[in-house]
């Protein structure tokens, strides 16, 4: 079988013990075949972009590439952060209209791609991750780059008329026709897109999933939502609830119920809704007080961005809010924390808590509402209170489904997640989990790789 390089923005470097679920399924694909991973080193060089680290680890090599200080500041946190994300993610009152990074997201995929191209054998299959690197196709194929090009958008893809307040809009998603196949998380996402290929982008759609663009070429578009490590996940918070860490907040907790978050510090998780639609739940619900203490986990994210360290500010102020309001001597009941724990730690949180919060505004999948619920005691599960604008809302539609706009639908969620009989908690997480284990990150990236592999529209 054909070689696959993996490219992307961030690279799981071997031995890092971070390394999530979507990281060890793309290593487990690359030893698959054998295979190169490439993208940015995580490393600022003082003088300029390019210079390049090399690392074999068994049959995969591993190329990351630094960057300047400006590049990493203008293409990562600039246009990368600062424009795609916010319009990605449905906010354009967030969007940062500037020629000056746009400029250097162009340069920087220009770089990757240029030191990328040499490395490639024409029966490679390229597989290109995310938001940052849109441009890698067009660019690899004006490189003479002929290999087999697919691309997995991990966020969601906006309604057309939003893609179009981008000033640059045009040449950035027509640059996604150089791709053989597009992978999105949801059809949804897929539909719009189709959407936006039609109104805006001056291509047709030949039929579900097939798109032609004015010059005639052809590619394939599909809904591939990705999903986690299942097993591993159980049997990982299963052994998870003897750590001390774990045992520790068990004890915290003097028989109270837990709810838990666990995000990114990042404005499309809805974190400030999420913290007055819990002060809500205390007022409208007073039976519950003093019942449940909520546990938001949320690292620092892209804290040199400004919307980011805006963010924790309001956040700081409000969990302090709430906690003056509502405190009691012995009982706090917003406990939140800006850093970070090892995996295994977390899903022993998620195990012990009757109620898992993921309310973003906007996600393209979130993999902490699968691994929520991959996490639970079968015998005695926790409810999922998911947003419906979580691409997860799709499959794990046996959650508590909210607007997270919505402060008093959340907080009535809440309530009925603290009220619902053990017979329905295992009726709704047996539907769930079933579907876990069918479609986890294995079955994911097989499925994308066959498609990426089959014969390209054209043909
Ligand atoms: C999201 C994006 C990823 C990104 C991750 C962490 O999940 O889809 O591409 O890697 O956030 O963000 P960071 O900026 O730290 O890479």
């Amino acid at each position: 079988m054909s070689r696959l390089v993996v490219v992307s923005n961030r690279v799981a470097l071997p031995g890092l013990s971070s390394a999530g679920g979507l990281a060890v399924a793309l290593q487990a694909a690359l030893e698959e075949t054998g295979g190169l991973w490439f993208g940015w080193s995580g490393r600022i060089d003082a003088q300029e972009s390019g210079h390049l680290h090399e690392v074999d680890a068994g049959n995969i090599r591993y190329v990351t590439m630094d960057l300047s200080k400006r590049d990493h500041d203008d293409y990562y946190n600039g246009f990368a952060n600062r424009t795609l994300w916010p319009l990605l993610h449905f906010r354009v009152d967030l969007v940062d209209y500037s020629r000056v990074t746009y400029a250097a997201y162009r340069r920087v995929n220009a770089l990757f791609a240029e030191k990328l191209a040499p490395m490639l054998r024409p029966d490679d299959i390229v597989w290109v991750h995310d938001y940052h690197l849109i441009p890698m196709a067009k660019l690899l194929r004006e490189l003479g780059v002929s290999c087999r090009l697919g691309f997995f958008l991990h966020v969601p893809m906006p309604s057309s008329d939003l893609l179009a307040a981008l000033p640059q809009h045009e040449r950035l998603f027509e640059g996604l026709s150089s791709y053989d196949l597009i992978g999105f998380q949801t059809e949804r996402d897929l539909e719009r897109f189709q959407d936006y290929v039609r109104l805006f982008g001056r291509g047709r759609v030949i039929s579900h999933g097939v798109l032609e663009t004015h010059k005639g070429k052809r590619l394939r578009a599909g809904a591939f939502p990705i999903s986690i490590d299942t097993a591993h996940i159980e049997a990982q918070a299963a052994a998870a609830v003897n750590k001390a860490g774990v045992k520790r907040l068990a004890t915290s907790l003097s028989g109270r119920a837990l709810g838990i978050g666990v995000d990114r510090l990042d404005y499309s998780k809805g974190l400030p809704e999420r913290f007055r639609a819990f002060g809500r739940f205390l007022k409208r619900h007073p039976n519950h007080r003093g019942k449940l203490t909520y546990l938001q986990i949320a690292p620092v994210s892209r804290g040199e961005v400004l919307e980011y360290q805006n963010l924790r500010s309001e956040l700081e102020q409000l969990s302090g809010h709430i906690n003056g309001a509502h405190a009691e001597p012995d009982w706090t009941p917003v406990r939140y924390v800006n850093r970070n724990y090892p995996h295994p730690t977390l899903t022993g949180f998620y195990r012990l808590a009757r109620v898992g919060l993921v309310t973003p505004l906007r996600d393209g999948m979130n993999l902490v509402a699968k691994e929520f619920v991959a996490a639970q005691d079968p015998q005695d599960p926790g409810v999922l209170v998911l947003s419906s604008f979580a691409g997860a809302a799709r499959e794990l539609d046996a959650a508590l489904l909210v607007n997270p706009y919505d402060l008093d639908g959340v907080a009535d969620a809440l309530a009925a997640a603290m009220e619902m009989p053990l017979a329905e908690r295992r009726e709704r997480w047996e539907t769930m989990i079933a579907l876990l284990r069918r479609d986890d990150i294995t079955a994911w990236r097989r499925r994308y790789l066959a498609a990426l592999r089959e014969p390209s529209a054209d043909a």
